[in-house]
């Protein structure tokens, strides 16, 4: 993916945000200079800030996802049982943009659709080995209700439901008819290690530099805040 269209994506993706009345917070705005000398271990070591996927295959509008980590806590804290045990989101699925069938090993989360089009998700419950259950009844909670779909089927949210998926649950989402504005809320996250794909597959894009970047990605910071 080529540095200029991260920007553009970027730019769209706030101006998007935006409309809908949610602000990030002030780092999201920060230079890349900025964040190099600021270089905060409260954003940098547990990696808040702009991502932008295209799951390695470079067809962001069919294959990929925006999101902001706007706060996220320590792994450390999870052994303890007490601590900084939460993570927050904000995420766009375009129309007809897939986030590909995966499932997460510690993270629970509550997938929100905060407004747009209807959000789809394609859900499997998983087998004793991990893997992909292709016969079992899907039960996941929806707002405090319950609701069961067979395996592989697509539960449709509108603007304000959300969807708890617990760790196991095999997972696809889209938006339909219009793009969507996602919330998330989870258990303290690893994007590094806990996101297990059905297909062999990467979370995070190749960068070709063709300009300056707006503002850096998570997965820039290894490599721009050496
Ligand atoms: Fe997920």
């Amino acid at each position: 993916m080529k540095r200029s269209r991260v920007n553009e994506i970027i730019r769209e993706a706030d101006a998007f945000i935006r409309s809908f009345g949610y602000v990030m917070p002030p780092f999201a705005y920060w230079s890349p200079q900025e964040l190099r000398e600021r270089r905060p271990a409260g954003i940098v070591d547990v990696r808040l800030g702009w991502d932008i996927t295209d799951y390695g295959r470079g067809k962001f509008d069919e294959l990929g996802l925006f999101l902001f980590t706007v706060r996220n806590g320590r792994a450390e804290d999870l052994a303890r049982g007490k601590g900084m045990l939460y993570a927050e989101k904000i995420m766009i699925s375009r129309k007809d943009q897939l986030s590909p069938m995966h499932r997460h090993a510690i993270k629970a989360e509550d997938i929100i659709n905060r407004g747009g089009g209807k959000l789809v998700l394609e859900l499997f419950m998983p087998a004793a080995d991990g893997g992909i259950d292709r016969q079992a009844e899907v039960t996941v909670p929806t707002d405090g209700v319950i609701r069961k779909l067979p395996a592989g089927g697509l539960l449709k949210l509108d603007p304000g439901e959300s969807v708890t998926l617990l760790p196991g649950v095999w997972h696809a989402f889209w938006g339909e008819g219009a793009d969507v504005l996602i919330g998330e809320v989870s258990t303290v996250n690893d994007d590094l290690t806990d996101n297990i794909f059905a297909e062999p597959i990467g979370r995070f894009s190749e960068i070709e530099e063709d300009e300056e970047p707006l503002h850096l990605l998570v997965s820039d910071y290894d490599h721009w805040l050496r």
